[in-house]
């Protein structure tokens, strides 16, 4: 059984909870926040409080707090045994304090809208200096999802870049999309299938496979009329540069 103790009280903290306080491998020994509203979430089934120095005794204790605040509050906590670790993709191992023993668990996914069923599917990406701490976390990670993954800091950081271009940039398409379609009087919603349909071909081919389109195909004319149909100039360098950086992953020249 591992003892657990949740520090924050926000989204992943409660994701966490959610998981661990039904699991026969866990123990949820305390949740700790300064936000007594929020903690009213775990106080029917778990011991609660506001203090960051006062902490019971676990095995892991996880840090679900703000990226910006997770080498401060690390530093407040008075840890004697167990494992800190924090949930963040862009922060540093080394952030933590360096007598204590430290790892990460990150989950890649964004939480907002996950559906349960999906919940084994995110990776949980896995780092520890030592191998039987490391083992502890793999433990934990395992009782979240059946994808558990020992990446590194540096590794962790280039996945979360990696996830800016893959999630944030291609929602901002979408949301490009839906403003050509609004100046057009052209329902966005014409175009949920084709996304679907591409998000679907993602699944089972490679990103080099899936691309399709004008700038994949060399189709100078249809580019040149693209361009001259955006009146906007921000669209029309986005629609440049994407079409640039397309047709050089193909090595076709504009
Ligand atoms: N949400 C996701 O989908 C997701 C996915 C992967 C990783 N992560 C990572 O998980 C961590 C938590 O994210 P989240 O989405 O749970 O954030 P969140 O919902 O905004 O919650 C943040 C929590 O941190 C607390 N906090 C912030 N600054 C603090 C400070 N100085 N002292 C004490 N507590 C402080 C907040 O307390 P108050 O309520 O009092 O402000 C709140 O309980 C971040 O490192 C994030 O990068 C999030």
């Amino acid at each position: 059984m591992l003892k657990v103790i949740l520090i924050g009280t926000g989204n992943i903290s409660r994701f966490l909870y959610d998981v661990f306080i039904s699991h026969p491998e866990v123990e949820m020994v305390q949740v700790v926040g300064r936000n007594e509203k929020a903690l009213e979430y775990f106080s029917s089934s778990t011991p609660v409080s506001n203090s960051f120095e006062k902490l019971e005794d676990a095995d892991v204790y996880i840090l679900a707090i703000n990226d910006n605040a997770i080498e401060e509050v690390s530093h407040r906590l008075n840890i004697k045994k167990g494992i800190i670790v924090h949930t963040a993709g862009s922060i540093s191992i080394e952030v933590l304090p360096k007598h204590l023993r430290r790892g990460i668990l990150y989950p890649l996914q964004t939480l907002s809208g996950i559906i349960p069923e999906k919940m084994r599917e995110i990776p949980i990406c896995v780092e520890a200096f030592d191998r039987e701490d490391y083992e502890v976390l793999h433990q934990l990670a395992l009782c979240i999802s059946d994808r558990v993954e020992r990446i590194d800091s540096e590794q962790r950081k280039q996945l979360h870049l990696a996830a800016v271009f893959a999630n944030n940039f291609s929602n901002h398409m979408y949301y490009l999309a839906s403003e050509i379609c609004k100046d057009h009087e052209v329902p966005f919603d014409l175009l949920r299938p084709l996304i679907r349909e591409s998000c679907n071909k993602i699944m089972s081919f490679s990103p080099y496979e899936a691309q399709t389109g004008p700038a994949r195909r060399g189709d100078l004319s249809t580019l040149e009329e693209h361009l001259n149909m955006l009146t906007n100039k921000k669209l029309q360098q986005v629609y440049t540069t994407l079409s640039e950086s397309i047709q050089s992953t193909y090595g076709k020249k504009l």
